[in-house]
């Protein structure tokens, strides 16, 4: 019988920046803009040895019922110059930006991750995201993007594709581009002729030190799924439970096969919080205090305004949740994904808030701020270790609910136990994203 070696946890660091799972009115908390911020940050994940740093995209600002969202804050500035900056002042952390594969050109982007990758010496990573609401598109002047209102998911038009056939049609493309120097280091002419890509030329920057940037796929329909088999190193994903984890990890990884690839050259990271304490009931009152700072009153109403898609401002915080249905058509709420169905998740909530006897702030609080691992260090980093070692991750990108110093806590107390119990590295032992992670180099395609 083979002994399956001990599976060592990875982790990442996500920059709280624009959500409402950070703690804006906390007096610690700083700008979400200031380079400072992502220094700390990015710091704080080096001394704690993580894979990567890790930061989301979204590119318009939130709208509500037609005027700017800024309850929680407003304004980010755009990842890849971010991550340039930090390369100056990290040696080891992986360096990992969320880029819309909507509404970018594969040569552009392909020329900027592996410039990145060049300047980190083999850090870059890249999160392909897929939305393509028509919102987010006047940005770009796209005319090719049906609006959700005409068509659920919103298929691209143009090119009789969809977000996720356009994104795994630039992945491929992009990596043509990265493979397209000689061994010797001569560019060489590529063509690319395809659905939505039709490009000819020479590559402009040389081979990158990792090959190909690390790709990391977020997204979660069977289409979605299928694209990370198909052609990610890393799937950020929200199935944060044990439950749920083990059975998209069974899923994604079951299907690697058909592409001919090995489960572990796939690494499943869902994003999850924690909260520590002394002892786990302290713990447990932080978290409940974190909670309620997260979700507000007014919060709360606007929390369920983006289920339902209507006006709420009627409605009692403290009082019972609105019989009315959902609008699944609405677009009173522009520039955030949609998660589920809304009447599903309507009748998720109500059944949750009859049943505990509920308020609207009770229950937005208990379905949707809840954070994922509350305890002592102790109790964290052997339930982390638990997740990994059961098939449930094979990591975490923790995204802490302060900025810019909520993972200060986790690297001083809980990775010390990681490490102790031989659950996660001691020391950086290569000097490439791929490498932190375990993925193979990729074949040089001459
Ligand atoms: C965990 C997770 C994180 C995501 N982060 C972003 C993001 O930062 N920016 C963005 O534009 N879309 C983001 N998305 C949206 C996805 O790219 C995609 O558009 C969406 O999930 C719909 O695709 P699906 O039906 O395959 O899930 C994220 C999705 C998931 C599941």
């Amino acid at each position: 019988m083979t002994v399956r070696p001990r599976k060592e946890i990875h982790l990442a660091a996500h920059f709280p920046g624009v959500n409402n799972t950070t703690v804006w009115a906390d007096p610690r908390a700083k700008s979400q803009i200031e380079f400072a911020s992502f220094e700390h940050l990015a710091r704080t994940a080096e001394r704690g040895l993580f894979d990567f740093f890790f930061l989301a995209e979204g590119l318009r600002l939130r709208e509500h019922k037609g005027r700017i969202h800024d309850l929680d804050v407003v304004g980010r500035p755009e990842s890849l110059t971010v991550l340039s900056a930090l390369a100056a002042v990290t040696e080891r952390l992986g360096l990992a930006a969320t880029v819309n594969a909507t509404f970018n050109e594969p040569y552009e982007l392909a020329r900027r991750l592996a410039s990145l990758d060049h300047l980190s010496g083999g850090r870059a990573a890249w999160n392909v995201v897929t939305s393509s609401d028509a919102f987010t598109g006047e940005n770009f002047r796209r005319g090719g993007c049906l609006d959700r209102a005409d068509l659920p998911h919103s298929r691209l038009r143009s090119s009789g594709g969809t977000p996720i056939t356009r994104a795994a049609e630039f992945v491929a493309t992009a990596r043509e581009l990265w493979d397209s120097w000689t061994p010797e280091g001569l560019p060489r002419p590529f063509a690319h002729r395809g659905r939505h890509f039709d490009i000819a030329g020479e590559f402009t920057v040389p081979r990158s030190p990792q090959g190909h940037p690390v790709v990391i796929q977020a997204g979660d329909s069977p289409p979605g799924r299928e694209f990370a088999a198909s052609a990610a190193d890393v799937v950020f994903t929200r199935h944060g439970t044990l439950e749920e984890g083990r059975a998209f990890y069974a899923d994604v990884k079951g299907r690697l096969a058909t592409y001919g690839r090995a489960p572990e050259d796939l690494k499943i990271m869902p994003g999850v919080t924690f909260v520590l304490g002394d002892t786990v009931a302290e713990a447990q009152e932080r978290a409940a205090e974190i909670r309620r700072r997260q979700i507000s009153p007014q919060n709360a109403i606007l929390t369920l305004e983006q289920i339902w898609g209507v006006d709420l401002s009627s409605y009692d915080p403290d009082g019972p949740l609105p019989d009315i249905d959902p609008d699944p058509e609405s677009t009173m709420v522009q520039g955030r994904v949609r998660v589920g169905d809304p009447l599903a998740v309507a009748e998720k909530w109500r059944t949750l808030s009859r049943e505990k006897g509920l308020s609207i702030r009770q229950t937005v609080i208990e379905a949707s701020g809840r954070q994922s691992f509350i305890g002592t260090p102790d109790t964290v980093a052997a339930e982390l270790d638990e997740f990994v070692r059961t098939d449930a991750a094979d990591g975490f990108i923790l995204v802490p609910h302060l900025t810019p110093g909520g993972l200060d806590e986790f690297v001083d107390r809980v990775v010390p136990l990681l490490q102790e119990r031989g659950a996660f590295r001691t020391e950086y032992t290569g000097t490439t994203l791929r490498s932190h992670l375990g993925l193979a180099q990729p074949v040089w395609k001459g």
